[in-house]
């Protein structure tokens, strides 16, 4: 018989990692090895991030990414952490980076998994000590193990991802996954040097009244958007933007509220990136009951076609996105 899941608040997410394994008799054990790597570069960048300022961590590296953005210091630190972690853990074969234009292959062409990261998310908020994160998701490949790992493996939909999650360095630091039965979210505990069951089983508000857009892009909006803000207003939602996404999305998860990124001039297929952003936080927006659609489709169905591809972002309550999307339908 498959024992429960159900665990008290407090375990460590090792002891919860173990638990949830072992109630798989065929599990191998090596996305259980994957979720402690990753944990544990996520120690390592809590521990940069808190330090940043008093070990020249912070600025600029003077050069820009494949995305055409300055790099921070903290960008590329955390992207080598990340990399390192992954490949001193082997269990994965490729990782692909917002960070690095090309595939990054680990050398373990015997990993099964492939990983996509955005080693820090929220790059314009750490010189200023405001929160910060660092966002995964997690493929199965599909070229023989053993092989190089190819295009195939890394351009999957988002309905393929096996686990996603973040790590947001914010009052505390919280590392929230899932494997596809529920998100979970674990408070690092600085003193123990662990993360630990805070947040068992999220599930977020049906509706909402916090709605999170950059109002300085309002002219570049079409139509139906401006229309829906005006509704938030009309309403008095609360309007609450960060600018760091996993924040402004960790937070609406928790409190029930809408995260918009709409295509903009400037970024006519939006600004973020399928891969690295889209993806991970509409597997854990689906697994708590939230939506998560570029305007005309889930995010979860899309099909990418390049690493570094954008997409429109609307994620949140339920109520919320099927609002905004009556405003998009009728607006076409
Ligand atoms: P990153 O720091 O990983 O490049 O991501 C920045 C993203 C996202 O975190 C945030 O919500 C958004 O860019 C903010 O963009 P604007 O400054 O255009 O509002
Ligand atoms: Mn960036
Ligand atoms: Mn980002
Ligand atoms: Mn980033």
């Amino acid at each position: 018989s498959i024992p429960s899941l159900a665990l008290p608040v407090g375990v460590t997410l090792d002891r919860y990692i173990m638990h949830k394994q072992s109630s798989f008799p065929f599990a191998t054990g090596e996305l259980s090895q994957l979720l402690r790597d990753i944990a544990l570069a996520g120690k390592i960048i809590h521990r940069e991030v808190n330090r940043a300022g008093l070990i020249d961590l912070t600025g600029g590296m003077g050069i820009q990414n494949v995305q055409g953005e300055s790099q921070q210091k903290l960008d590329v630190i955390a992207n080598i952490r990340f990399k390192r972690a992954l490949k001193n853990g082997g269990e994965a074969c490729a990782i692909i980076s917002e960070e690095e234009e090309d595939i990054i292959y680990t050398g373990n062409h015997h990993g099964k998994y492939i990983v996509a990261i955005d080693p820090l998310d929220g790059s314009s908020n750490i010189d200023v000590n405001v929160s910060i994160g660092t966002i995964f998701s997690i493929y199965r490949r599909v070229t023989p193990v053993g092989t190089l790992p190819t295009m195939v493996d890394c351009l999957q939909s988002g309905r393929k991802q096996v686990a996603a999650g973040y790590i947001l360095y914010g009052s505390s630091t919280i590392l929230v996954y899932s494997t596809g039965s529920g998100v979970n979210g674990f408070t690092y505990d600085n003193s123990l040097g662990e993360f630990i069951l805070s947040h068992p089983d999220i599930s977020s508000p049906k509706d909402g009244s916090i709605y999170s857009c950059n109002d300085g892009n309002w002219d570049m909006f079409d139509e139906p958007v401006k229309a829906y803000l005006t509704d938030c207003r009309r309403k008095q939602y609360t309007a609450r933007y960060i600018g760091s996404l996993v924040g402004d999305f960790h937070r609406n998860l928790l409190k029930g509220g809408i995260y918009l990124y709409p295509p903009t001039a400037k970024s006519p297929q939006g600004k973020l990136r399928l891969l690295y952003e889209g993806f991970p936080l509409a597997f854990l927006a689906e697994q708590t009951g939230c939506v998560a659609t570029d305007g005309v489709q889930p995010i979860l169905d899309i099909e990418p076609t390049s690493l570094h591809q954008r997409t429109p972002l609307y994620i949140g309550a339920p109520v919320m996105v099927q609002a905004l999307s009556g405003y998009l339908e009728a607006g076409q």
